[in-house]
């Protein structure tokens, strides 16, 4: 999605900028831009292709410049073409770049336009940058913090005057900003990882900060006007994160790396205790009656994983909700429910507002599982635990997805624990089974070379079933995401046992349904499920756990899962299902780290 990066320095910042760009270019975007102040106004460069072609376009033009912005683009007014990129100026005197959605900007458009000003683009960005020209009186920093008490709407900020040729001015609400601090230049960005190499000392700015960075300084004022100090602390985790090393894809990568972040992810400490979740979490988790798990996509689908999980060995009442639906509906509200967010980013906007929803209605118990220490989710909760999964760049989430999972089973058993129906008998056993899970993944990743002739086959189909039950029909959920998200297949999940009720119509020879087949309570269900497919001349596609007696046969064909994994089995089930998607979408030639019209982080509603 959007990126900014922002630069005041004694030097040419250009490249910087555009490395900045580079960093960010995994977050999906369909144009990009920069301007600097050179020759006392600005200068820009944008392009509707990638960042290396800006990068062509600036070292051509010869743009250079010690004070800059610069942006990725992900439309949302407005198509993605030239005028419609970032940076947006005004007048030939202000350069801006915008992350988020001004919901008011028809009024304001109105209202400039009364004052003589021209709109060259569609965006609602273009709004802030004559705003802030028409409120002009010398002092940029000063007239921000005037402009943004007018936008309704998300954003973040980064804007430049020609007047003031060494300062950057940035704001947010709703949408991330970071201040990195250098010697003798700062610099402003959507996302530490856009300063990498620049700088490792970052200060997170707060919802409704407005910031001056300058050569030698950073002056922050908070929504109510007070100049605040926002701490400034050494991320030094960033820097190499981005190499491919020797992958095709960062999301081939990522998958590789999963039995790596699960140990990461996973406690050391030799059992499972409240404090893993933080100082509060062992009076909370004494005072709490139930959950509810707000997130998007892939997290959402971890979420409903979770709940098998909590009921089962927790029996803990649990709710899972999509949070762009839990945000605007009217709810009836349980202070003595656990309100867990799960985000890969920990700035998804809907997971966000969803949250800040739910301390609006008085929900005050409060837990992140995130990816990210330093996001704005882990900053509102007051408790958190952090999957270790480490930078995921590919758009389709994969290792963000496991290593969620680890953290919410290690949630399920630490809170049966605390309620009673864990036994140090079965907490030993659960431990054993998180230890060896790096083991057993290793062993789903070898089978990589039977999914690719498979995935052969699926390349040339326009369409896919996903069945699971139980546990594993958030798995099958997922497959069938990751399926469409990348190779553009369409493709739709279900529990096994709703196929009658509907989606059987849809099953014909042309129709393959993989099935995820562990060996379960539900596993004779499940075969049924699979006869009344075959009886229609569907094609299945099998992972079975090596004791399930389903074997390959016309029409069935079965890739066998190396171990059956009990109640973790959904953290190695969903592994064959990214690598289907993974080498599927090879064979079809898409863009698989970054998917059209999809973005990494959704920042914006
Ligand atoms: O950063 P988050 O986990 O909050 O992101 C939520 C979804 O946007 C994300 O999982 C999305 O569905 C992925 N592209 C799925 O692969």
């Amino acid at each position: 999605m959007c990126g900014i990066v922002g630069a005041v320095a004694q030097r040419n910042i250009v490249s910087v900028l555009v490395e900045g760009l580079r960093r960010l270019e995994y977050r999906g975007y369909d144009s990009c831009g920069v301007a600097v102040l050179a020759g006392g106004e600005p200068k820009r460069a944008r392009s509707v292709a990638r960042v290396s072609d800006l990068d062509a376009q600036v070292r051509e033009t010869r743009l250079e410049g010690v004070t800059g912005i610069a942006h990725t683009r992900w439309a949302t007014h407005g198509a993605p073409v030239t005028d419609n990129a970032h940076p947006i100026f005004s007048r030939d005197a202000v350069a801006l770049v915008h992350n988020g959605i001004i919901e008011n900007y028809e009024s304001l458009r109105e209202m400039l336009r009364g004052k003589g000003y021209v709109f060259v683009s569609q965006t609602d960005t273009e709004v802030i940058a004559h705003l802030i020209h028409s409120m002009y009186r010398g002092d940029l920093f000063q007239t921000v913090r005037d402009a943004v008490k007018q936008l309704h709407g998300a954003y973040a900020i980064a804007v430049v005057h020609k007047d003031q040729p060494h300062t950057v001015v940035g704001a947010r609400q709703g949408s991330p900003l970071v201040v990195g601090v250098g010697q003798g230049e700062n610099f402003l960005a959507s996302d530490a990882l856009a300063l990498a190499g620049s700088t490792d000392r970052f200060a997170f700015l707060e919802e409704g900060d407005v910031v001056e960075i300058t050569l030698d300084g950073v002056k922050i004022v908070d929504r109510e006007g007070i100049h605040v100090e926002r701490e400034v602390r050494t991320v030094a985790a960033y820097g190499g994160a981005v190499e491919l090393g020797p992958y095709r894809h960062f999301m081939q990568k990522e998958i590789f790396e999963q039995p790596r972040a699960i140990t990461d992810t996973i406690p050391q400490a030799d059992q499972f205790d409240a404090s893993l979740f933080g100082d509060r979490a062992s009076d909370v988790f004494g005072d709490i009656d139930s959950l509810l798990i707000l997130a998007c996509g892939t997290s959402y689908y971890s979420g409903l994983t979770a709940k098998y999980w909590l009921e089962s060995v927790a029996k803990i009442p649990t709710q899972v909700e999509i949070a762009s639906e839990y945000r605007y509906r009217e709810s009836v509200p349980n202070p003595k429910a656990l309100v867990v967010v799960i985000s890969q980013s920990g700035e998804t906007a809907d997971t966000l507002a969803a949250l800040k929803h739910a301390q609006s209605l008085g929900h005050t118990h409060t837990l992140a599982v995130c990816n990210v220490a330093t996001s704005a989710m882990v900053r509102l909760t007051g408790m958190s635990f952090l999957t270790h999964a480490g930078t995921e760049i590919g758009v389709a989430s994969t290792k963000a997805f496991t290593t969620q999972l680890a953290g919410l089973f290690v949630l399920a058993v630490t809170l049966g624990k605390l309620r009673g129906h864990v036994d140090a008998r079965q907490e030993a056993a659960y431990l054993a089974q998180l230890r060896h899970l790096p083991a057993a993944l290793n062993s789903v990743l070898a089978l990589e070379p039977q999914i690719i002739a498979w995935a052969e086959e699926f390349a040339r189909k326009e369409n896919a079933l996903f069945l699971g039950r139980g546990l594993h029909y958030p798995i099958a959920l997922e497959g069938a995401l990751k399926l469409k998200e990348i190779s553009y297949i369409h493709a739709e999940a279900y529990p096994a046992g709703e196929l009658k009720h509907g989606p059987l119509a849809l099953v014909t020879e042309a129709m393959p349904v993989v099935t995820v087949a562990p060996n379960d309570t539900l596993l004779e269900k499940l075969k049924s499920n699979m006869q009344e497919v075959r009886a229609r001349g569907g094609e299945l596609y099998v992972f079975a756990d090596s004791d399930t007696r389903i074997v390959s046969e016309d029409g069935i064909h079965v890739i066998r899962m190396p171990e059956h994994y009990g109640l973790l089995s959904p953290i190695l089930h969903v592994v064959p299902l990214q690598l289907l998607a993974y080498h599927t979408a090879c064979a079809r030639g898409t863009d698989v780290d970054k998917p059209r019209n999809l973005a990494k982080s959704v920042t914006v509603e």
